[in-house]
């Protein structure tokens, strides 16, 4: 071997040892499993070498301007007067500043207010009514966020309420005659398909609450995440769950990773979910553990009663410093959850370990 091709072959081992060096960090987003096109935005933005937050919001922007995702911005499912309330958090964690807005109506795109009241005010929380004034002065406008389809689905939610003995006040008069449920919801809504008279019967019967989590992390080992939702379908308006609670639905620690969280925030708040995960990561635990631990921490403040943890889901992401990542769902099953990773090329769903196999 002469002196070139020994050099030659110095520099090829070296270059191959720092693309395999364990914790370098690297171009990755890991979001839920409605996040396949945020991820892929959001990875194209660090490709071209932008800021990590800039890349997720733009990222969860897609689904909050999506009327066909029902859970968040644009389309999501409404309050129980049919008014959507939108919340959202950011973190940026090279600074480590934050902003959240919960509760806001109006605005299509809550990640962006966060983000503005994270830069532009002195304060990290801004709710309802001063969230909707503080989005206006800077610029945002209003619009009805309300479609046709999840006007529909509150309809059905209103009509499928009955009193002790089966009767509705949005259902027809006592002197119509009798009709199946699937007769009398084809009748209430004569011009939709079945496929969405179906949706809406789901979710009015079973509340989903739905909401994307996005994380990124860049090859400068810099990281930021968002989290937005318009929350549980039919909430008492008001209601904020864990997607705006920093700590809860979303946090962000430069030095070690960040988490975030989408399914019932009440028992995600209960647990400060991201938080717990992200100190769980501190302490040497890998991201799939550090998400267990979470959801077993869910889980006892039930003793562990699956009779009760059947009634809901929750599912918590991760993504270390070192780009190690996980999703993690209270529970499996015939279709267990799965959950988005960008780290070059297409987007892929990957399943999430589960803390339970099957509801009892
Ligand atoms: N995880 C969304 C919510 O409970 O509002």
């Amino acid at each position: 071997m002469n002196r070139r091709q020994w050099m030659m072959g110095s520099l090829l081992g070296a270059a191959a040892r720092a693309a395999a060096a364990p914790g370098a960090p690297k171009n990755i987003v890991i979001a839920s499993a409605n996040g396949t096109r945020a991820c892929a935005r959001a990875r194209e933005i660090l490709d071209a070498g932008g800021d990590t937050l800039d890349a997720v919001i733009a990222g969860v922007n897609i689904n909050e301007e999506d009327p066909e995702d029902s859970s968040v911005g644009y389309g999501g499912l409404p309050n129980e007067e049919g008014v959507v309330e939108l919340d959202a958090s950011v973190m940026h964690g090279p600074t480590r500043r934050a902003g959240a807005v919960a509760a806001l109506r109006n605005i299509k795109t809550p990640s962006k207010v966060a983000r503005l009241v994270m830069e532009q005010t002195d304060h990290l929380m801004l709710v309802g009514e001063g969230a909707l004034r503080f989005a206006k002065a800077i610029g945002f406008q209003e619009e009805n966020l309300l479609t046709e389809k999840s006007r529909l689905a509150w309809l059905v939610w209103k009509k499928s309420l009955k009193d002790g003995r089966g009767h509705s006040n949005w259902g027809e008069g006592l002197a119509s005659p009798a009709k199946k449920p699937a007769a009398w919801l084809r009748e209430q809504f004569p011009k939709a398909d079945e496929a969405l008279l179906a949706w809406a019967w789901e979710v009015a019967v079973r509340p989903p609450s739905g909401t994307i989590n996005c994380l990124a992390l860049n090859t400068k080992g810099e990281m930021s995440g968002v989290t937005s939702t318009s929350g549980l379908a039919w909430k008492i308006p008001g209601r904020v769950g864990d997607s705006p609670i920093l700590g809860a639905g979303l946090w962000v620690d430069q030095d070690v990773g960040a988490a975030g969280s989408t399914g019932r925030g009440e028992e995600n708040i209960r647990v400060a979910g991201a938080h717990t995960i992200v100190e769980n990561l501190r302490q040497g635990m890998g991201p799939r553990e550090a998400c267990l631990d979470a959801l077993k921490r869910v889980a006892r403040n039930f003793s562990n009663d699956q009779s009760k943890l059947a009634q809901f889901d929750l599912s918590f992401y991760a993504l270390r410093k070192d780009g190690a990542y996980a999703g993690a769902s209270l529970w499996g099953g015939p279709r267990p959850r799965r959950f988005a990773v960008n780290d070059g090329g297409e987007s892929r769903l990957e399943p999430c370990v589960t803390l339970f196999d099957q509801r009892p």
